[in-house]
């Protein structure tokens, strides 16, 4: 099934990787009508954000559960159900074939998206062998996508650098959503594939997860729109 066409200003993902729900709700404030989508971490979920998921679906906003689950396929699939009654549309859990197909279960009857995570975009070839892999990062990618599409996963979290690979391997049947996205200039942190907004949709992503390019801005919205600007002229 072809992913359903993405609004264009959705296809900006905000993570609110904040301390607080108040930070949280001020940043929302901020940022107004310049995000539609927002991701929740490991930081905001278990800070008491869990309620702050609720409210936003319910003033329109969608939401993106970044608890990229792993777990024996009960306590998966039991969990996903839970998320899912939350409103969420995406929700990532890693790409082992046993957490995945229990997602895909768990998901069953509800408008909840899962997303795949193949290898986080902070691992290059020397981390993966440092975590006892003997695959390098492309290999690893392209193999948890393959598998991921035969367990009726929905969507891929990957960096930009591997997005056109992965239309090769998976088509265009899959969602492909993005985090390591840099603006020019800014600074890269802890990412290390790295690509900017505007590569990143020419390259095929549809989703672009960016954090700090704008928590972390003078002006938040401002940075946000700025992106909106080269999400658009990256589509045409
Ligand atoms: O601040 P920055 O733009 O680096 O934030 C990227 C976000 O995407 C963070 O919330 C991070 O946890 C998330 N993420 C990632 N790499 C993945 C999956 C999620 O950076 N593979």
């Amino acid at each position: 099934m072809q992913p359903a066409k993405i609004a264009p200003r959705d296809r900006l993902i905000v993570p609110l990787d904040l301390p607080s729900v108040e930070a949280a709700d001020a940043m929302i404030s901020k940022l107004g009508d310049a995000v539609t989508f927002y991701k929740f971490g490991y930081q905001l979920a278990y800070a008491g954000g869990l309620p702050l998921v609720q409210k936003l679906v319910g003033s329109g906003k969608k939401v993106f559960l970044d608890l990229k689950l792993h777990d024996i396929s009960n306590t998966v699939a039991r969990g996903v159900e839970s998320v899912a009654r939350l409103g969420a549309t995406f929700l990532t859990v890693h790409a082992y074939p046993q957490t995945l197909k229990a997602a895909v279960e768990g998901r069953a009857g509800s408008n909840l998206k899962i997303l795949a995570v193949t290898v986080l975009t902070s691992y290059d070839d020397g981390d993966l062998h440092a975590a006892g892999y003997r695959l390098s990062v492309s290999d690893l990618v392209e193999a948890r996508a393959q598998q991921a599409q035969v367990l009726g996963v929905d969507g891929i979290v990957c960096s930009a650098e591997e997005v056109a690979h992965l239309h090769k391997i998976v088509g265009h049947q899959m969602y492909l959503v993005t985090p390591g996205i840099r603006p020019a200039g800014a600074v890269a942190g802890d990412q290390k594939r790295i690509m900017t907004p505007g590569r990143a949709i020419a390259a095929g992503a549809d989703y672009l997860v960016v954090g700090r390019p704008i928590l972390e801005a003078a002006d938040p919205k401002a940075a946000a729109e700025a992106i909106h600007i080269e999400i658009a002229q990256s589509l045409v």
